[in-house]
């Protein structure tokens, strides 16, 4: 990446009250220890190296969705196997954000079609929030009680590599409410 890039990513982003449900809930506490309670997010879509001259693109872009506000239930605990990454995530994920993310995605390739992100297939969006990376052993799917997330806005986000990795929320959207 050179000196002029940022890595950035599209995300829903928990407000404080969400990160203390899903701290509490029952999801299976495994080792190592969980990733940062204050980096949990939903990826829309990873971009990686951006210029500013894109990010202002894809700002422009993201500026002209309209999209309807949408409550998540976080209800599944699963495991994405090679990764070696444990989530939580929706048994059943909204209709509303599964078409929101492709209006989003569909609108940021066409704001910037030569952003690196496009040049191979974007991966199919699987809603989740990381809750365990580098896990040892296999874990079983589970059904939790639910996190109840009401989602009103979207979020272009900043990622800085550290000892692990630093979040900052560049600029937010507002979904509509009624
Ligand atoms: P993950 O949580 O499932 O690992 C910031 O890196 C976010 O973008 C992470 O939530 C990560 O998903 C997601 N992401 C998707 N594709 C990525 C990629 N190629 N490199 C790094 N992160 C990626």
């Amino acid at each position: 990446m050179s000196e002029n890039q940022s890595r950035l990513f599209f995300a829903l982003w928990p407000n404080q009250a969400v990160r203390a449900q899903i701290e509490n809930s029952p999801f299976p506490r495994l080792k190592p220890n969980t990733t940062p309670r204050e980096n949990w997010h939903i990826t829309l879509l990873f971009l990686g190296p951006t210029t500013s001259s894109q990010r202002i693109k894809f700002e422009q872009a993201a500026a002209t969705i309209q999209a309807r506000s949408f409550t998540l239930s976080l209800d599944k605990f699963g495991q994405f196997g090679r990764a070696r990454v444990a989530w939580l995530g929706c048994s059943q994920p909204p209709e509303t954000l599964i078409e929101f993310q492709q209006h989003l995605e569909s609108a940021l390739r066409d704001a910037c079609p030569d952003h690196t992100a496009f040049k191979k297939p974007v991966q199919p969006f699987k809603p989740h929030v990381t809750l365990y990376r580098h896990i040892k052993n296999k874990v079983p799917e589970a059904r939790i009680s639910p996190v109840e997330w009401n989602v009103r806005e979207f979020c272009l986000i900043e990622s800085r590599p550290d000892q692990r990795p630093v979040y900052r929320v560049l600029s937010k959207w507002q979904l509509e409410t009624d």
